[in-house]
């Protein structure tokens, strides 16, 4: 460790939708849902992360759980900073010999507009960064992903968020051209509640529905290793008394099917939109998906049938933005692609 890092200490923080990652010399420091608890009245912090999770839809009385971002941005700029703050405290000050100078790299979507760029600003400063720079999500993804972002070669990710989905061609250091949606995670489990509720009249909450997602989640009803089915619990729409359903994944495939449509027609109009030269490379080296939503069951299979090209999925697709960003974060003053 050099004499510079004892005073300042340098964080990459993908403050994502759904979970905030925050890296530190490479390390993962923090990898927290992105929630608050608060007290209703005096909105005074009461958990953050994991701990408020626990407490999202069974909220104590007097308790009221925030969820800081919504659709990829912050919606609750009080409540971003709160968090924000809490999770920077978290990475800790050991081996600093004063208060370090924090220096961080955040990234964010790129269809965000300046107020919404100004908000994470703001948080970011708020939450003690005394220098700041943002990257656009893809851009991290493609970094995270292990690809060159710097080669002339064009590069195609798709990053599935909670709040998000975002598909870029990257190249030259530039985002050549991005499409981005509000379908992603998020709705994939009201597409699973509103299923649930439609063909088996049965009412569940966020979290049950997230967990049919990683239990029995898929994009395509004829997977090569289907998963078995899945036992859920909820309330009887009709007699409003606890009762259970076994869930299989075809089920999920039906239920998210228009909005997996909805990703692939902005996969498809990104790459109508793309230069010619681009399109050569990509037709070569495929397309890269990044972001939690890459971990659906068969998503990859379905986009490279709709596109006719090879699909990778990043290693650790939720970690690779945030990856990226760490790499953005060693590369401050180098990459020309950070925003000031
Ligand atoms: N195994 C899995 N199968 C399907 N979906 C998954 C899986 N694991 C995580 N997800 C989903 O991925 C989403 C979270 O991904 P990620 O952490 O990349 O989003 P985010 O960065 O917080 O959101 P955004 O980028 O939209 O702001 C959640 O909706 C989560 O349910
Ligand atoms: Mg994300």
């Amino acid at each position: 460790m050099g004499l510079f890092s004892l005073f300042t200490k340098e964080v990459a923080i993908d403050l994502g939708t759904a979970n905030v990652v925050i890296l530190q010399n490479d390390t993962v420091v923090v990898d927290e849902p992105s929630i608050i608890a608060v007290d209703t009245i005096s909105r005074q912090l009461v958990a953050v992360g994991k701990a408020a999770l626990m407490m999202e839809g069974r909220t104590p009385p007097g308790i009221t759980t925030i969820r800081p971002l919504k659709d990829g941005v912050i919606a609750d700029f009080q409540a971003a900073e709160m968090m924000l703050k809490e999770f920077i405290k978290m990475t800790g000050t050991k081996g600093y010999l004063f208060p370090p100078s924090l220096k961080m790299v955040v990234c964010i979507p790129s269809g965000i507009t300046e107020v919404e760029e100004r908000a994470v600003r703001d948080s970011s400063e708020q939450a003690g960064a005394k220098e700041v720079r943002m990257i656009f999500e893809p851009m991290a993804a493609a970094i995270g992903a292990g690809l060159d972002v710097m080669s002339p070669d064009g590069n195609m990710v798709v990053d599935i968020g909670g709040g998000t989905s975002e598909v870029a061609v990257i190249a030259l250091g530039g985002i050549v051209i991005s499409r981005s949606s509000q379908t992603a995670g998020d709705e994939f489990n009201d597409n699973i509640i509103d299923y649930m509720r439609r063909q088996h009249s049965i009412l569940i909450g966020r979290s049950t529905a997230e967990a049919v997602k990683f239990k029995v989640g898929a994009a395509i009803d004829n997977l090569e290793d289907p998963p078995e089915d899945y036992e859920i619990h909820g309330r009887d729409l009709v007699d409003g008394i606890p009762k259970a359903v076994k869930v299989n994944y075809r089920e999920v495939a039906a239920a998210l099917d228009h909005s997996i449509s909805e990703i692939e027609s902005i996969v498809l109009n990104t790459l109508e939109s793309t230069p010619p030269e681009s399109s050569a490379d990509i037709y070569k080296n495929g397309i890269y998906m990044a972001g939690g939503g890459a971990l659906l069951r068969g998503l990859d299979v379905r986009i490279s049938k709709l596109t006719h090209l090879p699909v990778h999925i990043a290693s650790d697709p939720l970690k690779a933005i945030a990856r990226g960003t760490s790499i953005a974060l060693k590369n401050f003053d180098k990459f020309p692609f950070l925003i000031r």
